[in-house]
């Protein structure tokens, strides 16, 4: 068995408010896992301790079998990648954030590379040098996604990416994913609302009020 993560009796707390309460799950590696559940049932919470933006209070959360905390966390987040609820490109132009994973490596950047990238979510090199204003909701949702994926990590949590996007770009998203996937062994975890998405789901976790259910 070759687990990727492996979460035990897992808490997390503010103050008073359990927001998470003994969640315990494995996820093997290579898979696409769907977490779905009610807004507010703690699901991104979760997301971001797996991302090692949060720590959980109580409980074990590991990664390839060693406690996430343990590993330095701009290193584990080129690994473990998170897609955001809500894309954002920072800066004025589009090669800046195409740039900057190549940057934060201190690698050249490699524009035959990002233009492959860019066909797959079916944008042309032209992209590269419009300005962060010129691109549509849909469109930056997809450029933010190849921030993501130019440094292929091991894992990719995507948080409601397609949310609010129309069927074509759902659909551009989902064929990207899958390519990954099944290409390149990357195991996603993926958090939607979005019904068909649920329904294609073949591994599904829900999450209600903090707990595995
Ligand atoms: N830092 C925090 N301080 C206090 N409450 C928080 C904090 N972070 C999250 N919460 C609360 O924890 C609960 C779970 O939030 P979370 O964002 O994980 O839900 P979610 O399942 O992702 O919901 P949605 O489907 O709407 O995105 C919510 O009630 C939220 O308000
Ligand atoms: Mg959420």
């Amino acid at each position: 068995m070759d687990n990727i993560f492996e979460v035990k009796d897992l808490s997390y707390q503010v103050g008073e408010k359990r927001i998470l309460k003994n969640i315990s799950l494995n996820i093997k590696r290579g898979k696409y896992v769907t977490f779905v559940g009610p807004s507010g049932s703690g699901k991104s919470t979760l997301m971001r301790i797996l991302a090692s933006m949060i720590s959980a209070s109580s409980g074990e959360a590991l990664f390839n079998g060693k406690h996430i905390s343990s590993y330095e966390p701009t290193k584990y987040r080129q690994r473990v990648s998170y897609a955001f609820q809500q894309p954002t490109l920072f800066g004025k132009t589009i090669r800046e954030n195409l740039e900057f994973p190549y940057e934060v490596r201190g690698e050249e950047f490699d524009e035959a590379q990002v233009v492959k990238l860019l066909k797959y979510v079916n944008l042309d090199e032209s992209y590269i040098d419009k300005s962060v204003n010129d691109v549509s909701g849909g469109e930056k949702q997809r450029i933010a996604l190849l921030r993501n994926l130019i440094f292929k990590p091991e894992v990719l949590i995507t948080d409601e990416v397609t949310t609010g996007l129309d069927s074509d770009n759902k659909e551009i998203i989902h064929s990207i994913l899958n390519k990954f996937n099944q290409d390149d062994g990357l195991t996603i975890l993926r958090v939607t609302h979005d019904d068909s998405e649920i329904e294609q789901s073949t591994d599904k976790i829900t999450i209600k009020n903090g707990e595995v259910i």
